[in-house]
């Protein structure tokens, strides 16, 4: 063994911890990797936060943001007014439950349409569309950029596509859950688009206190 290629002396022990400490590296990436489920594999998914701060506009003029709601059970929903079939649907499902709970109950319930489509959704329109569908539903919206952070909040997805009815201009994909928020602004539960106003109006009796 020729000397160049002896270690120096005090070297052997740095690189045995120095890979010590990259094998522990690597596995704390791996176990994050695994409870994040992040990547194609998925994995133990971590808790998800649904709700939270957000700044948006009412028809008023007025800015709202959550904190306005505090105190409040929410039914909050992300849509736009010129969706032709979901957002009228759930709109509609949401009105009907209810109109079937309790008068008290119902008194609690504040619902929220909150408009992804800023460009064309005036005020006076979500003020006539709140009201078309639930006197008291507050119908609003904001900068596109208060939007998007709202609808980050509620892990809410949206995207434009084209419109094959070149009046329209655009439709807008959408997620159509509808969700159920607590006085404290704490998620309770959510509807899927498609639940039955019956089962829906069950579940506020039972949710809201
Ligand atoms: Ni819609």
């Amino acid at each position: 063994m020729s000397k160049s290629k002896k270690l120096p002396q005090g070297l052997g022990p740095v690189l045995i911890f120095a890979a010590t400490l990259l094998i522990a590296l690597g596995l704390g990436i791996g176990i994050r990797y695994l409870l994040t489920g992040s990547g194609a594999g998925g994995g133990i998914s971590a808790p998800v936060t649904i709700g939270g701060p957000f700044t948006l506009s009412h028809p008023s003029g007025k800015e709202v943001t959550d904190k306005t709601y505090l105190g409040k059970y929410l039914l909050v929903y992300f849509g736009y007014t010129y969706c032709p079939d979901v957002c009228p649907t759930s709109l509609g499902t949401m009105a009907e439950a209810l109109g079937k709970i309790g008068k008290d109950k119902a008194a609690k319930i504040k619902p929220i349409f909150i408009s992804v489509d800023p460009e064309r959704d005036t005020k006076e329109r979500l003020a006539d569309y709140g009201e078309a569908f639930y006197p008291g539903m507050d119908a609003l919206t904001g900068t596109p950029e208060q939007v998007l952070a709202a609808a980050k909040q509620y892990r809410v997805y949206f995207a434009r596509v084209k419109a094959e009815d070149a009046e329209v201009g655009y439709l807008i994909d959408h997620s159509a859950l509808l969700y159920l928020m607590g006085p404290d602004g704490k998620f309770i539960r959510h509807f899927s688009h498609g639940t039955q106003a019956a089962e829906m109006a069950a579940a506020l009796e039972e949710s809201v206190k």
